[in-house]
């Protein structure tokens, strides 16, 4: 008869003849915390005493084997045993130990399987070393285990990219031996058994040799200078997948001391609050919310936003019908969405036998009122209040009772938009940005009336687009585009001070964006600014500094690459400066009567973040974004903002409140309009708290 025991909270170990099983039970998914590693190590110490055991199975119970260290306890002082020491505990374990591998086996997950003597996927099973995107090194032994077992190519190729390996290509490359269905308790007994009958090899990674391969290792360094040359954590993994030729003793020494330096780097901490950021955004008040059942949405519009939106929907598995006015927008629209999905195909997001389905799934019309049986339906024309007004009025009397009406605007009013209707409960903003089907960011625009359970529903549709939905407020540019409309001017007054856009460009990317502002803008097109300013024009106020800059440029027709010219002339792939905008800014100054200085990259990115900072501070202060960490999501999933840095407002934690303020006092000796301390800063100054603390609801 079996028997079970109890090791302590989260570990249990079942005993069934001359076999025994650790089972580790650790919801939601079964990070080695503490009491993991303290449980799996007593269990193994127990058992690799007892005389009537002659095998061991390793396993996870719930929906997935280990998912890794438990990520909450990075940055924290570390807690006996460590991951590393129960991994040796593992290998070095007299009895022949197998892990059995179901739903995910990741980082340290993966490096106690490793460890074990052998290894067992379930159907289904991922696994991989996604540590370099937490900022770390798979530091328990995995830059020293993988390559003893798939060698130092692939080992690379997996520690370097953190990718998910599904278990069919694991099992080609040798990194689990056998791939079964079943249950994962009945195949670890089974898989026991079969190591005491002879039936299941076992061997210990640590006498494996590894073959020594220096042509992967520089081909590793330089993707890496070339792709990430940002990044800390990288180049720290092929050192120490470059130490795995060494005896292992050595090898985990090297592990362990590059470990430490990617640990105690910013990195780190930036990369692993994007992580929990990701998570953090659906913890909104209206998460409780059932959410409305959801399958045909109508798009209204078949511009640039509209397809996208429509190609997003239909990759998610919705049924979509477009609409446009006319039969030839229509036809573009709709090839557009075609030309996204065969995109799609090719790059691996659409397996080739659903592509047929997924196009059926399209449906185009002229006529609105074939929305009448829709769900939700989402409007994507462009920026006019006076056009969505009408649409919203006429949608309103033609869907039925219960659908959700979305804007996609960027900017304009929800309130308004959904008073001229008689389902202001049913109407939200859904703020996608482009490229639709790409980006992962969706702002979900709650206007006064909006219901909770059509917030819950934005967020379900976010969850089933495999999207980041955050939560906004009402006001002009959300949370987003507001912040954005402000910084992007503090780029235009140092241009006309004195830098150049192409310094500007180069400084930000320097600090980790993938693009400077000036590209970034030249890239969506100059127009779509320029419509903004004059649409703000009436209303800024007399105290503000105007650069018209942009102006000068646009009157050309230069809206950017695709016009073949704005800040840059686009000459078949090759972007240079383009020489007629300097002539631009010279006369500018000269009308201003502006003399030029010099500006130092340091300069260009601390004026640059303070100004994107103190905006964020006030959208939190005013309540459009719930915390400081739905302001880094945005800016992560929407705006391309370094990742390593975490977000604006963890960024301005590593820069203080205090330092912050007296950066803007400084500033504002030049322009007392735009640089205005926020409030919150004043008081966070005050009383030393941080936006981490914020977070927590400190
Ligand atoms: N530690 C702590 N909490 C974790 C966690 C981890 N490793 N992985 C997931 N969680 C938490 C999430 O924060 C989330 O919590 P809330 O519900 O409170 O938001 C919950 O578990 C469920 O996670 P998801 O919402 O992400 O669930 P999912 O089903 O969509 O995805 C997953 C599951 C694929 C495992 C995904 O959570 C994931 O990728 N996790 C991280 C895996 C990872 O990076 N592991 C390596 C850790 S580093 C390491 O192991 C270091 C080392 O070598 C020593």
């Amino acid at each position: 008869m079996p028997s079970t025991t109890r090791v302590n909270s989260v570990i249990e170990i079942e005993r069934a003849g001359d076999v025994a099983l650790i089972r580790i039970d650790n919801p939601p998914v079964n990070a080695a915390g503490r009491d993991v590693r303290q449980g799996i190590e007593d269990a193994i110490n127990a058992l690799a005493g007892d005389d009537s055991i002659k095998a061991i199975g390793l396993y996870g119970a719930g929906r997935t084997f280990v998912a890794g260290a438990d990520i909450r306890e990075f940055g924290k002082p570390p807690l006996a045993p460590s991951l590393p020491d129960v991994c040796n505990t593992i290998e070095r374990c007299g009895k022949p130990v197998v892990a059995v591998l179901h739903g995910t086996a990741l980082g340290g997950g993966l490096e106690l399987a490793m460890a074990s003597h052998a290894r067992i996927g379930l159907t289904g099973l991922r696994v991989g070393l996604p540590e370099v995107l937490l900022g770390i090194l798979p530091g328990a032994g995995g830059t020293q285990r993988a390559p003893r077992l798939v060698g130092i190519p692939f080992a690379l190729d997996m520690i370097t990219t953190g990718r998910h390996l599904p278990a069919a290509e694991a099992l080609e490359h040798g990194l689990i031996d056998q791939l079964k269905d079943g249950d994962p308790r009945d195949v670890a007994l089974a898989s026991a058994k079969a190591v005491v009958a002879g039936n299941l090899k076992t061997r210990r990674t640590d006498e494996i040799a590894v073959e020594p391969n220096d042509a992967a290792l520089e081909a590793a360094k330089a993707k890496i200078a070339k792709k990430t040359p940002h990044l800390f954590s990288p180049v720290k993994c092929v050192e120490a997948v470059a130490a795995s030729v060494t005896p292992i003793d050595e090898g985990l020494a090297t592990e362990r001391h590059l470990y430490i330096q990617c640990h105690d780097s910013p990195q780190r901490a930036g990369l692993i609050h994007a992580f929990f950021a990701e998570r953090a955004v659906a913890k909104v008040p209206e998460a409780k919310a059932t959410p409305r059942p959801v399958q045909k949405i109508g798009v209204i519009g078949g511009g640039t936003m509209g397809s996208g939106i429509t190609t997003s929907a239909l990759l998610a598995g919705f049924d979509v019908t477009m609409i446009e006015v006319a039969a030839e927008a229509l036809e573009r629209g709709t090839g557009t969405v075609r030309k996204n999905l065969e995109g799609a195909v090719k790059r691996g997001k659409l397996a080739e036998a659903k592509h047929a389905e997924t196009v059926a799934r399209l449906g185009a019309s002229t006529d609105m009122t074939d929305l009448a049986d829709a769900d939700l339906v989402i409007e994507a024309v462009f920026e006019n209040m006076e056009v969505k007004k009408e649409i919203f009025t006429k949608l309103d009397g033609i869907v039925k009772d219960g659908t959700i009406l979305a804007s996609n605007t960027s900017y304009l009013n929800i309130n308004e938009i959904a008073a001229c209707t008689k389902r202001p409960q049913d109407v939200l903003g859904l703020h996608f940005f482009s490229p639709a089907h790409v980006m992962r960011l969706l702002e979900i625009v709650v206007a006064d009336k909006t219901a909770p359970e059509v917030v819950a529903t934005g967020f379900a549709l976010a969850k089933r687009m495999k999207k980041v939905g955050v939560r906004a407020g009402v006001c002009d540019g959300f949370i987003g585009n507001r912040i954005l409309s402000h910084y992007l001017r503090v780029t235009n007054y140092m241009v006309m001070d004195g830098a150049t856009p192409e310094q500007i460009d180069d400084a930000l990317e320097g600090f980790g964006f993938a693009m400077g502002p000036f590209r970034v803008s030249d890239l969506a097109g100059l127009d779509i600014g320029w419509a903004e300013r004059k649409r703000l024009a009436p209303l800024r106020p007399a105290a503000e500094r105007v650069i018209e800059i942009g102006d000068r440029i646009c009157e050309n027709g230069w809206f950017g690459r695709k016009t073949g010219r704005g800040y840059y002339v686009y000459d078949e792939g090759d972007a240079h400066p383009n020489p007629e905008v300097a002539n631009i800014i010279a006369s500018e100054r000269a009308k201003a009567g502006v003399t030029p200085r010099d500006f130092t990259d340091q300069e260009i990115v601390d004026r640059y973040m303070t100004a994107m900072i103190s905006e964020a501070a006030r959208v939190v202060d005013d309540g459009i974004a719930l915390r400081p960490v739905d302001v880094d999501a945005v800016f992560l999933f929407g705006y391309g903002f370094p990742r390593f840095r975490g977000g604006p407002l963890a960024y301005a934690d590593t820069i203080g409140a205090a330092e912050l303020i007296k950066r803007i006092e400084a500033y504002a000796k030049e322009d007392s309009h735009y640089w205005q301390v926020p409030d919150l800063l004043r008081r966070m100054a005050a009383d030393g708290s941080t936006f981490a603390q914020l977070n927590e609801g400190k």
